[in-house]
């Protein structure tokens, strides 16, 4: 059968994101196990043009990966007529000028997530990205966790009932840096260089609670920052200005309120790193990234408060879990070929950068309703 290739300009690749999930989970975890097979029975290979700032990183990257198409410039890349499609996953500041210039060069665009730093960039970047008539799409890889798959299903199925409420905890302990190494990169924890968790994360909330319960109505936050001071890769001290935990407060269509909290300040006592419980009328259920277990309603037990007495019940054992019943691949990988399908074939696609714009928005207005100490609706976004 016929192989077509597409060339795929890969920006940031020697950071944690580019490198570990997208070049090697998903690119060339195609490669390897043939490339993407199509609906008309040919095979789509995805051919990697590695771009970064250093050349010696690059180099080794693609030496260690059996790779030889590899710029430090990225205005050459994209004036390649054998590339097709753009990706970036470089550091948030970086992103609008690269995925402009993308645009412009008319390559459809595929991003890590946030877009922008702002709503009113991220609009202008959907905006740029209809009117030259390429496709877009940013990443939203939570869907893809197994635990939420297995959610999501629930919900399709029926099995809440009436969905009441989602709460949702993230995040673990980032460690300083001072005497044990930090294991998140320091422009995170700096507002200057596009760090704060409700930036990172509330795009990540806003897909996960639009696409499986529905459209986000509301928003309340409080984002702060935990630990103000922090050592960076080269063991020197900086200043933390950007926000390290994130209390949000979403209101969902039909009355449904979802509260996550986010955190890098936090010890994890959980199954998971992320965990979402959802409560329905009908039952409940505990999704992380990997696990799902419910409690239909006539599985309920009935306790009574009692503090006279120890509780004799276990409270997590009487949970069930869900099964796996299909095979759930990288969610990163998943997400690149639906992609590659959207480009390559028009398949069905989601997640482009207007939705990448209403996760920016959620952020932007936390933030905001975190500084004003009040409530905030989520207006439509104008096309
Ligand atoms: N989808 C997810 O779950 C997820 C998780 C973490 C991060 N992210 C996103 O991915 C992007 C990259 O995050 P990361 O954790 O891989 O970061 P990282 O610091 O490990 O990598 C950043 C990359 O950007 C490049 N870069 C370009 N311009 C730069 C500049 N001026 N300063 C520093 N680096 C620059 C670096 O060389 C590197 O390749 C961010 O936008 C982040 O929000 C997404």
């Amino acid at each position: 059968m016929s192989r077509t290739t597409i060339g795929i300009v890969l920006n940031g690749v020697t950071g944690r994101m580019g490198l570990r999930q997208h070049l090697i989970r998903s690119v060339l975890a195609i490669r390897e196990t043939g490339g993407l097979p199509l609906a008309d029975g040919s095979t789509l290979w995805p051919e990697p043009v590695l771009v970064g700032r250093s050349e010696a990183k690059l180099r080794a990257i693609a030496d260690q990966h059996g790779l030889t198409d590899w710029t430090t410039d990225l205005p050459a890349a994209l004036a390649r007529s054998d590339v097709q499609i753009y990706f970036d996953a470089q550091v948030t500041s970086a992103r609008d000028k690269a995925l402009r210039m993308a645009i412009d060069a008319g390559k459809h665009v595929y991003t890590e997530k946030p877009v922008a730093e702002t709503l009113e960039n991220a609009v202008e970047l959907a905006r740029l990205a209809d009117a030259a008539g390429i496709k877009h799409g940013v990443v939203q890889d939570k869907l893809y966790l197994p635990g939420l798959r297995k959610l999501a299903r629930l919900v399709r199925g029926g099995f809440f009932g009436r969905v009441l409420s989602v709460r949702g905890e993230f995040g673990y302990w980032v460690f300083e840096g001072d005497w044990q190494s930090a294991q998140r990169p320091s422009w995170n924890y700096r507002t200057a260089d596009g760090g704060g968790i409700t930036l990172d994360m509330f795009p990540h909330w806003h897909y996960v609670l639009e696409q499986i319960f529905g459209p986000v109505r509301a928003v309340t936050a409080l984002s702060t920052t935990h630990i103000d001071r922090r050592w960076d890769e080269d063991g020197q001290p900086y200043d933390a200005t950007a926000d390290d935990a994130a209390y949000g407060l979403f209101e969902l269509d039909g009355g449904v309120v979802a509260q996550i909290n986010s955190s890098w300040a936090v010890r994890v006592n959980r199954d998971e790193l992320v965990e979402f419980q959802v409560d329905g009328t009908l039952g409940s259920a505990v999704a992380g990234l990997h696990h799902c277990r419910v409690q239909p309603r006539a599985a309920t037990p009935k306790p009574v408060w009692n503090p006279d007495e120890p509780t004799t019940q276990r409270f997590r054992g009487q949970w069930q879990e869900v099964p796996d019943n299909e095979v759930f691949i990288n969610g990163f990988r998943a997400q690149w070929e639906q992609f590659l399908r959207y480009v390559a074939e028009d398949g069905p696609y989601t997640g482009d950068l207007w939705a990448g714009a209403r996760g920016v928005q959620v952020a932007e207005l936390g933030l905001r309703s975190s500084r004003e100490g009040r409530r905030l609706e989520i207006p439509e976004l104008l096309r």
